[in-house]
């Protein structure tokens, strides 16, 4: 049996940091969803597709390759790491993600991907559709002040030029748009642990979940 490991939030929560932390300290594969619909907007800005044209946005999503090794994603055989992270994918992710059929495309591939591996798989829906047999649900929050801040060090450290007022602005919009669609909204199950790492360290939120998948897996 393998062990799949959920983790689920709004952005800016800290998941991405501490799911690959865990991943590592548990030798499970790290899968980061949020980095696959970034790759599919990344590329429907570039070929210039109107976000309105949901049909050709599917398609893109269909007929693209995506691959993760690690921290890294592949678009059709080319690194993209750096380029999903930059503010205008960020602004225009939330109405990618909410197109049925670009989710139903992306679902798919997630669970290929975690097929017959020990995964932590982390974004918004991973409890509620990707893999709702998951043995750990963890769901992260944060305040809205603390997320932005978050944000705003993390795209500083990658030399994204960046505003602190804008990161916060997206990230409500994205919280907004990403909680009040239609397909699979952000939210938790009720078996989920909910964890708000306002107060809490990097360091403090790891233990919390590294302790609790250690003695789940005692009984096992
Ligand atoms: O985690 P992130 O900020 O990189 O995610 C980018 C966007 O992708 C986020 O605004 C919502 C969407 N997303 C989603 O709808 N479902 C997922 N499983 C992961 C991300």
């Amino acid at each position: 049996m393998t062990i799949k490991i959920a983790i689920d939030g709004p952005a800016g929560a800290g998941k991405s940091t501490v799911a690959k932390k865990l991943a590592n300290l548990l030798n499970f594969t790290y899968i980061d969803t949020g980095a696959m619909y970034r790759a599919i907007t990344y590329k429907v800005i570039k070929e210039g597709i109107d976000l309105k044209e949901e049909d050709k946005i599917a398609e893109i999503a269909k007929n693209s390759s995506i691959t993760l090794e690690g921290e890294k994603i592949f678009l059709d055989g080319k690194d993209v790491s750096y380029e999903i992270r930059r503010p205008e994918v960020s602004e225009k992710v939330s109405y990618v993600s909410k197109i049925k059929k670009v989710r139903e495309i992306l679902v798919e591939k997630q669970r290929a991907i975690a097929e017959g591996k020990n995964v932590v798989m982390d974004g918004r829906d991973i409890a509620t559709v990707v893999l709702p047999d998951a043995q750990f649900k963890f769901f992260l929050t944060a305040s809205l002040a603390e997320r932005a801040k978050r944000r705003y060090n993390e795209l500083k450290s990658k030399n994204l030029q960046i505003d602190y007022l804008k990161v916060l602005e997206d990230i409500k919009n994205r919280d907004k748009m990403d909680s009040q669609r239609k397909e699979s909204p952000l939210k938790h199950t009720d078996e989920s642990i909910v964890i708000d790492t306002t107060y809490l360290s990097e360091q403090q939120v790891l233990d919390k979940l590294y302790n609790i998948v250690k003695e789940g897996l005692k009984g096992d």
